[in-house]
């Protein structure tokens, strides 16, 4: 068992290696090793050390305007460390760094976190102990490795940890792996949620990376807000029926609550908790929102991947180990039209995906184009990366493969590009017979026609969650 201890100073937090956050973590032994949980096997096993590599070898041609890193985070316990569920592992970053038509280097770290008991002497949570493992957002120059449950961590462009960042002692509650940039005003939008009231507080940063608003929300009881929305002027809140009551906290994982009446919030951005405009929609669930905008009519539209109940459960199994475990949320459309209080629901797909994204330029605007991987976490043998038209319904898709899986897929817009699916996506595909990986970069205006590059990396990369492109020009690097 690894020892948590009092720690000071980064030196320290560099020195120390990961153990338990929020739960006991427990040795593998001989005996465990049998019947190890799903998170911890196959295409979710964590890698055991860190490593560079320089040159990698590339099939196709790397458009020679990407000039920057595509970085992908993800839970990795230390070796021989189970943490309990999935969620705990220690975030560890994947890094690929493209130059010059060039797959440059390849290079993963840990997170440098603190390694701390998560509850201060007066029973309120540490902020600066998560495990930073859920997404990787640049913002103002800074590049932040973010878990929903903590402040975010900074990190170098080589992936060095540069420690907490809190925005000058101004952030008070931990901050969402999903923030939103609008891009008109280039301010950053996010919240946070918590286990005591406030439930949630609504944050924005300025486009300098000054925390210049903090306003607490109101709502009825503790829930796991996951990821939000904005508009070109609101700010949607999800506060769907998953909960974080008695039983959840024993279990160290929300649970799914026929009780909780769910709705969702329209509020101006520049207003407070009780300007907010409820909305009762049917009972479901998303972890990630792909976007959402105001229409013609004014009607606020929101595009999600959704499930149901049973869809909880079996994504639950995943973080908790179970076999059985499955995402097998669909993309799903709200349609909030504050004239009327009337709410139109409806799938737009009905094929299961995960891990939605879009072009960033179209964040709160409206948008006519989301990516997803098929059923991200429960390989399958028809795995799939989709572009989804939601104008005309159709669906492309860029067939990976039997025995090969995506991750999420980030859109990178091309520098001249005049359409909104103008780019590429970039995604980590795993080969599960090989167990190797790969970065494969698509056309994203044909994305089911061949990749037009794959890096091969020179290690498997384990399931993970989010990525993202930061270009040199975003963080001031050569
Ligand atoms: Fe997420």
């Amino acid at each position: 068992m690894l020892k948590l201890g009092a720690v000071g100073g980064l030196a320290a937090l560099n020195a120390l290696p990961s153990t338990a956050l929020s739960a006991p973590a427990r040795t593998l032994n001989r005996d465990s090793a049998r019947s190890l949980p799903t998170y911890l096997t196959g295409v979710f096993a964590p890698v055991p050390d860190e490593t560079s590599s320089l040159n990698l070898v590339v099939e196709g041609a790397i458009p020679p305007e990407l000039a920057g890193r595509y970085f992908r985070n993800g839970p990795n316990p230390y070796p021989g460390v189970d943490l309990g569920n999935w969620w705990r592992g220690d975030g560890m970053v994947h890094g690929v760094r493209l130059r010059h038509g060039r797959a440059e280097w390849y290079r993963n770290r840990w997170v440098r976190t603190l390694h701390a008991p998560p509850t201060l002497p007066d029973g309120t949570r540490d902020l600066r102990v998560g495990p930073a493992n859920t997404s990787v957002k640049h913002h103002a120059g800074k590049i932040m490795a973010l878990v929903e449950t903590a402040y975010p961590y900074q990190l170098t462009p080589d992936l060095d940890t540069v420690g907490v960042l809190d925005f000058g002692g101004r952030l008070r509650s931990a901050m969402t792996a999903h923030p939103r940039v609008h891009p008109g005003t280039g301010e950053m939008h996010f919240f946070g949620y918590a286990q005591q009231p406030p439930y949630a507080t609504y944050h924005r940063l300025s486009p300098a990376g000054e925390l210049v608003r903090s306003v607490p929300i109101d709502l009825p009881e503790a829930i796991m807000m996951h990821d939000f929305a904005i508009t070109d002027n609101h700010v949607i809140w999800l506060d769907l029926p998953v909960v974080w009551d008695d039983a959840a906290r024993e279990r160290g994982f929300p649970n799914w609550s026929d009780r909780h009446e769910p709705r969702i919030g329209v509020m101006p951005q520049n207003g407070g908790s009780a300007d907010i405009r409820w909305f009762t929609v049917n009972p479901r669930w998303a972890w990630h929102v792909g976007n959402a905008h105001e229409d013609r009519a004014g009607r606020i539209v929101v595009d999600a991947i959704s499930g149901d109940a049973a869809d909880w459960v079996a994504t639950q199994k995943i973080f908790e180990g179970v076999p059985g475990g499955r995402a097998h949320g669909h993309l799903y459309r709200w349609t909030l039209d504050p004239a009327t209080g009337r709410v139109g629901e409806r799938h737009l797909d009905d094929m299961a995906t995960e891990f939605p994204s879009i072009n960033d330029d179209r964040v709160g605007l409206g948008h006519r184009y989301v990516y997803s991987p098929t059923t991200p976490l429960m390989p399958t043998r028809h795995n799939r990366i989709v572009k989804h038209d939601t104008r005309t319904g159709r669906r492309t898709a860029h067939y990976l493969g039997a025995d090969r899986v995506a991750g999420e897929a980030v859109f990178v817009p091309a520098r001249c590009g005049r359409h909104e699916d103008d780019g590429w996506l970039m995604a980590i595909v795993h080969d599960l017979t090989r167990s190797s990986a790969c970065l494969v970069i698509l056309d994203a205006t044909a994305p089911a026609r061949r990749p037009v590059a794959t890096v091969h990396l020179p290690r498997r990369v384990p399931y993970g969650f989010h990525g993202e492109w930061i270009p040199d020009s975003e963080v001031g690097v050569e």
